[in-house]
């Protein structure tokens, strides 16, 4: 089985490759996608195979899928860039990889998206038979693209899509965390951040990969505990600015999902269930 990832320079990839490879048995194989080959180097000395080129490349889509069984598409456009790039990375190139996918006869695909496809207002954890309407403060080229990538990829007929809907990715010396306070210093008080250690983010990516017989299902992704804004001032050691308190949250359930699905139906259980236990564990 080869199994082809994008996205492997990125937080999520290149912490989720390593542990793709370390689990794989005899005859599975790795391949990444990258755009700069010699990002690829550490990639190919752990065994991988590597394809250079960029997902918005026909030829590359067809390289990188020849003789596939699997693809993992991690990849994604969002940090700063214009939303016509959101666009082409996340939903063209997305379908597009699906489509070269189903040509080459690869067998799996596993779309990695986003909670903020959910968008705002259901008063309680968002599930996956949720409708996706993405909106409300985080209305933008980003969730509307990752949204519309999901619809189409799991249209496509004669593929086997799955789809994991990411919470806020943080750990393992990802700057994430202390990034989280450009949003949360304008957030009311008890606004809350739905997280995921990497860690568990790669472990429910492989129970979503390796699970037999869930063609077209959909799973959310987070630990148990959600963060306020109040204690990602107190995890980022800075003092909590006196306006949170005079704020409103807009939605107290934004990007709040279930995880009850992805426990039931593939055996997870986060390894970090909150941010507290990764960092008494050093995994921060
Ligand atoms: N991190 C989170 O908290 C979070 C939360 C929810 C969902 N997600 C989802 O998780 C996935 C990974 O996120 P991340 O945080 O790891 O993002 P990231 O750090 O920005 O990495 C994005 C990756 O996509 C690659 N990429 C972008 N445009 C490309 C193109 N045109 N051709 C080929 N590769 C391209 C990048 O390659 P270069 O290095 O060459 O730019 C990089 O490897 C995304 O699908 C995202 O929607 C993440």
């Amino acid at each position: 089985m080869l199994t082809l990832v994008t996205g492997t320079t990125g937080q999520v990839g290149r912490r989720f490759v390593p542990r793709l490879l370390a689990q794989a048995r005899a005859g599975e194989k790795v391949r990444v996608l990258v755009r700069d080959a010699a990002r690829g180097e550490p990639y190919a000395e752990r065994g991988a195979e590597v394809v250079v080129g960029d997902l918005r490349d026909a030829e590359a889509l067809g390289k990188a899928v020849a003789g596939a069984d699997a693809v993992v598409n991690v990849a994604a456009a969002f940090r700063g860039v214009p939303d016509e790039e959101a666009w082409a990375v996340n939903r063209d190139a997305a379908v597009e990889l699906g489509r070269a996918a189903r040509s080459a006869g690869v067998r799996r695909f596993v779309q990695v998206s986003t909670g903020l496809v959910y968008g705002t207002g259901r008063g309680r954890p968002l599930t996956e038979d949720d409708e996706i309407r993405p909106g409300g403060s985080m209305w933008g080229a980003y969730p509307e693209s990752k949204a519309r990538a999901e619809r189409e990829l799991l249209a496509l007929e004669g593929l086997d899509v799955r789809v994991g809907r990411l919470p806020f990715v943080y750990g393992e010396g990802d700057p994430h965390l202390s990034q989280s306070l450009m949003w949360a210093r304008n957030w009311a008080a008890t606004q809350r951040l739905q997280m995921g250690h990497h860690a568990d983010v790669a472990q429910a990516l492989l129970r979503i990969l390796h699970a037999p017989g869930i063609a077209g299902r959909v799973y959310n992704i987070a630990d148990d505990a959600p963060v306020t804004a109040v204690e990602l001032h107190q995890l980022g050691g800075v003092d909590v600015p006196a306006e949170l308190y005079d704020r409103t949250d807009p939605d107290p359930w934004h990007v709040i999902t279930s995880t009850v699905r992805i426990r039931r139906e593939l055996g997870y259980r986060p390894l970090y269930p909150s941010v507290y236990a990764a960092r008494e564990a050093g995994a921060l």
